[in-house]
């Protein structure tokens, strides 16, 4: 069942529309990992991010009435410049499923233009940024045609369901920050439809860094689709969902104290639970890859020694995040580019930091 269904956004035969609009939007990091859903792309427990600002995705929809009226999407989808049907009819499919809520979308001739700030091969998952940039199109085309939308709050939460759609972590890049996505006790308007911002949080995190340490570019053996889908029958499903809600009931207080040593706990034993996960569904899977634990052994051989606050997280993938506090950038700087990048593929990274969330360009 979809919410916002409004079969009222239809545009008159004779009306003269035709436009442009852009959204740079972000990509967002876990800390308490949204891994196993129901329903229509529902979260199994709350998640909580940081909301990146160096990796982002730009997305720019140009729209005209059809010439002749006829049903279904009409799209030209290019990525970074070139025209690209794969990507474009997995966007047709998402389109499609759309109709209800934005039923002026068959009316009209779209080309849509797409380009990430990382390279496409980075391993970076880039569904969070596209997705949550093509729905803030969306939602911006409403306005723009039927003035629903002047309300902040109401735009952005009906942009982060409309992102959810298309990719749950998605829900999360719409904000600045931080965003919690799924019902949470003790945040306000918390939802399992959309995300909400979450900025009650100490200083230290507000400029947090996070270093994408890439091991590996390759395509994952197991999509996230996949993966959430084993979670349905995974022997530890149950007790999983429960201890992400006490989790994130214990990061949200630890992140308004700015304890970064129980910050650190939290965030580095839910990365590694979400890669417990994998291995103990059935089939079972890796996506950890030595290097991958080479990293992780390092970076806590380097805090014991230094007491640097410095801490990982992983993705549904082998690269390594690495976040620490801005003040200690020029310690931990030289540590990633003698000891951690050796085992980065082509010794890549990408220095990202907490950011300011998504921007109409
Ligand atoms: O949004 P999806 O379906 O690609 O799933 C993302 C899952 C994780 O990145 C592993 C965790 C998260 O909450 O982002």
């Amino acid at each position: 069942m979809l919410d916002y269904i409004n079969s009222d956004l239809i545009l008159s035969d004779s009306a003269d529309v035709e436009g442009e609009v852009a959204w740079r939007s972000p990509s967002n990091i876990a800390l308490i990992k949204y891994w196993g859903k129901y329903g229509v792309q529902l979260p199994c427990n709350p998640s909580i991010s940081f909301t990146l600002e160096n990796a982002f995705t730009e997305t720019l929809v140009q729209y005209e009435l059809k010439s002749k009226p006829d049903k279904g999407i009409a799209l030209d989808f290019f990525f970074e410049g070139e025209l690209n049907e794969a990507f474009g009819s997995r966007v047709q499919k998402y389109l499609e499923q759309l109709l209800p809520i934005f039923p002026f979308l068959d009316q009209l001739s779209l080309k849509i233009n797409s380009a990430n700030s990382f390279p496409h091969s980075a391993g970076i998952a880039s569904s969070a940024s596209s997705m949550s940039a093509l729905a803030l199109c969306l939602c911006t085309i409403e306005d723009n045609l039927f003035d629903t939308l002047s309300d902040d709050t109401a735009f952005s939460q009906k942009a982060s369901y409309v992102a959810r759609l298309g990719s749950g972590s998605a829900s999360r890049s719409i904000y600045s920050t931080m965003a919690v996505w799924g019902e949470c006790e003790g945040i306000a308007n918390s939802s399992d439809l959309f995300a909400v911002e979450h900025s009650d949080v100490h200083s230290v995190f507000k400029n947090f860094q996070d270093d994408i340490l890439i091991v590996s570019t390759g395509e994952k053996a197991v999509s996230s689709r996949a993966g959430h889908a084993l979670m349905n029958d995974n022997p530890y499903a149950t007790p999983r969902f429960q201890q992400a809600k006490n989790r994130i009931a214990a990061l949200l207080q630890t992140l308004q104290a700015g304890d970064l040593e129980e910050f650190g706990q939290i965030v580095e034993n839910e990365a590694l639970t979400l890669h417990a996960l994998m291995m103990s569904s059935q089939p079972s899977y890796l996506l950890m890859q030595p290097n991958s634990l080479q990293i992780i052994e390092r970076v806590r051989a380097f805090r014991a020694a230094t007491k640097h606050p410095v801490y990982f997280t992983l993705d549904a993938g082998p690269n390594v995040h690495l976040l620490y506090p801005e003040d200690i950038i020029h310690e931990i700087r030289p540590f990633v580019e003698e000891e951690l990048l050796p085992f980065c593929e082509n010794s890549t990274y990408i220095p990202d930091f907490v950011g300011e969330g998504p921007e109409e360009l």
